[in-house]
């Protein structure tokens, strides 16, 4: 699909890019910028920045940058159409498709469409079909209601063989794509076959609630098959990112501000058909860094609500871990032996399960509980062992305060001195340290590899002031600001500049402004194809201004657009004056070597010359105070 320029803008525009990061990483306000944890990277303390005036981001520590665009692409790892797409949709911007589009819809799109029919025509047979019968009183026999199975999207597969094989020849659908899917296999003698064949249907949802992939369940338990069966991954499906029913729960996580972390699908559904509904569920497997950061983005209190079975308990301590580096509150929830959520929503109904939540636990009681079951503190050398691993994970905590508190409450618990935990305790900061300091290496590699791709054309006739005044010019091109870039512009031609990257910038900003384009710094970057040029022009942007710095000390309390044209003539004049003294200083030079007095005097007139057109910028960028 090709979508016009200015429709690519508009839609740009549309969209507050503040509004959109805030979806996926918790910004607060500082200053006149929003700072977060970095999403590209692993950091502790934020240094990822958004500009709402400027509307683009930037991260100080992995370099990542750019509009709301480009933070899609590369958080979702979408292609720009489908970022255009996704903020179209979201501003409610309706994309014609012109006369040459209609073929070229992307590889992604096509796939999501394959998945929307296939969950279309699971539900039928559940909902509609005839045959559909026994799957439905599979599910009214687990207390599912009709309007629970339609908002989850439930479904079901004929067990015939080829029956949506068919349904998609109906539809001309591409086979290579629903076999890439997982939805059909191909045997042995090279013939098409359902894979849930036989089924009851789960539909997996993206955060943003599109189908990415299916679980199906057998109903009818036979011997020798797998209880669920998942779909591969695909281009639109990582299992690590994402968490079932988080898009049905995103709104209720967000508002209670705390999420349960359930191991089922049917837990999931009968706690949000019973009310409860700021759960997810992690699948059966083990909670990953990204579905941890991904949980991140609502609430920081989770509760854990595991099987109380071996595997529960041993997935409940991992992703204990994994949260804690994400700087979660962590509780521990306990059910009845013999129940998991789904069983017991049912059994005991939501008041009863409130009060589990309200007994939930922390994480140290909850492992100590989880030693002691195991006799670890019958026997010297085992509790040593224990006590270890109880402190382990506190070394992942960043608040001191908080560790000292959980240090507290195990030498209270255990009777020990706590000078003897915090000895343990360093052991496993220092342990932990040494990793982090392997992330703040890397972090610093990538800063290196792009400072040596930053503007090689740094040349040797630009004195370092010189550089830096060409830098502060190039910034004011990005405030904004209509009249500061035609000011600028009428002083200082695109090839006056004595950096070529700063010249090329120039004049693509120049364009933009004379063609009447919008001069936001998020619709400049679109006009710039170099991604080196592009991210240079981020990170000069996110600098602090030098100059206007100062005029906000000197001028405390002036209008923003006063100290902007300020320091416009101020830095205008700066770097005209420095280029003129750089000639005055070269004539001098030249004057002590002349040999003729021809030379000498052609040079002392020119640098007479130089003096006045000195003067005459003086006086034409004059700064009016009285104007302040
Ligand atoms: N799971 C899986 N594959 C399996 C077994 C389990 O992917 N072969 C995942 C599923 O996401 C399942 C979760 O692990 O929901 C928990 O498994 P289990 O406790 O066995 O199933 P329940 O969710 O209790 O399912 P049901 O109540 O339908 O038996
Ligand atoms: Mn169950």
């Amino acid at each position: 699909m090709r979508i016009p320029e200015n429709k690519i803008e508009e839609i740009r525009a549309a969209a507050n890019i503040v509004d959109v990061i805030s979806e996926y990483v918790q910004l607060r306000k500082r200053g006149k910028n929003f700072l977060g944890l970095c999403p590209f990277h692993n950091e502790k303390t934020p240094s990822f920045t958004v500009s709402e005036d400027k509307q683009i981001f930037h991260c100080f520590g992995c370099h990542a940058g750019g509009n709301v665009y480009k933070f899609l692409m590369d958080y979702e790892k979408i292609s720009f159409i489908e970022a255009v797409q996704e903020i179209a949709e979201r501003t409610g911007i309706t994309i014609e498709a012109d006369e040459d589009s209609s073929e070229k819809q992307s590889e992604q799109e096509i796939l999501y469409d394959i998945n929307t029919t296939a969950a279309k025509y699971f539900s039928d047979n559940l909902l509609i079909k005839k045959d559909g019968e026994s799957a439905q009183n599979y599910f009214h026999n687990r207390k599912i209601k009709i309007q629970t199975m339609r908002t989850f999207g439930l479904g079901y597969a004929f067990p015939t063989r080829d029956a949506l094989v068919n349904f998609l020849k109906e539809r001309k659908i591409d086979f290579n794509k629903a076999l890439s899917l997982g939805l059909i296999g191909s045997g042995s003698d090279g013939r098409l076959y359902d894979k849930f064949a036989g089924r009851i249907i789960f539909p997996i949802f993206s955060p943003n609630g599109r189908v990415v992939a299916f679980a199906g369940r057998v109903f009818n338990e036979k011997e020798g098959t797998a209880k669920y069966l998942n779909s591969p991954e695909s281009s639109i499906y990582t299992k690590g990112r994402i968490l079932y029913g988080l898009s049905h729960a995103k709104d209720e996580i967000r508002r209670s501000d705390r999420v349960i972390l359930v191991e089922g699908y049917m837990d999931l559904i009968s706690l949000y058909q019973g009310g409860i509904k700021n759960v997810v569920a992690v699948s059966g497997t083990a909670l990953t860094d990204e579905q941890s950061t991904l949980l991140s983005r609502y609430t920081k209190n989770v509760v854990l609500l595991f099987d109380a079975d071996t595997a529960g308990i041993k997935a409940s301590m991992r992703s204990i871990e994994i949260l804690l580096r994400r700087d979660m509150e962590i509780k521990i929830a306990s059910l009845p032996k013999g129940e998991d959520p789904d069983s017991f929503i049912n059994n005991f109904g939501k008041d009863k399960f409130e009060e589990i939540i309200k007994r939930s636990v922390n994480f140290i009681e909850y492992q100590s509980a989880y030693y002691e079951s195991l006799g670890m503190f019958d026997d010297v050398s085992k509790t040593a062992e224990a006590i270890r691993d109880l402190v382990k994970p506190i070394a992942l905590i960043k608040d001191e305060l908080k560790r000292n508190l959980l240090i507290k409450s195990i030498s209270k618990k255990f009777n020990l001195r706590e000078k003897l935990l915090e000895a343990e305790l360093e052991k496993a900061i220092q342990q932990e340290g040494k990793q982090i300091t392997a992330d703040e290496r890397s972090r610093l590699r990538v800063q290196t590899n792009i400072e040596a791709t930053t503007p090689s054309q740094i040349s040797k006739k630009a004195s370092p002031a010189v550089y830096n005044l060409e830098r502060e010019i190039i910034k004011l091109l990005f405030e904004g600001d209509k009249g500061v870039i035609e000011f600028i512009a009428a002083h200082i031609p695109p090839e006056e500049f004595l950096i070529s990257v700063h010249s090329k910038i120039a004049e693509i900003v120049y364009e933009a402004c004379t063609k009447g384009d919008d001069v936001i710094a998020a619709s400049l970057l679109e006009k710039i194809n170099n991604d080196k040029i592009k991210s240079y022009v981020i990170e000069l942007t996110f600098e602090k201004h030098q100059t206007s710095k100062k005029w906000e000390e000197i001028y405390p309390g002036a209008a923003y657009e006063v100290i902007l044209s300020k320091v416009v003539r101020d830095t205008i004049k700066k770097f005209k004056t420095s280029l003129i003294e750089a000639r005055i200083a070269e004539n001098h030079r030249k004057l002590s070597s002349a040999e003729t007095e021809n030379e000498r005097l052609e040079l002392m007139r020119e640098n007479v010359e130089l003096e006045r057109s000195k003067q005459k910028l003086k006086d034409e960028l004059k700064i009016e105070e009285e104007s302040l």
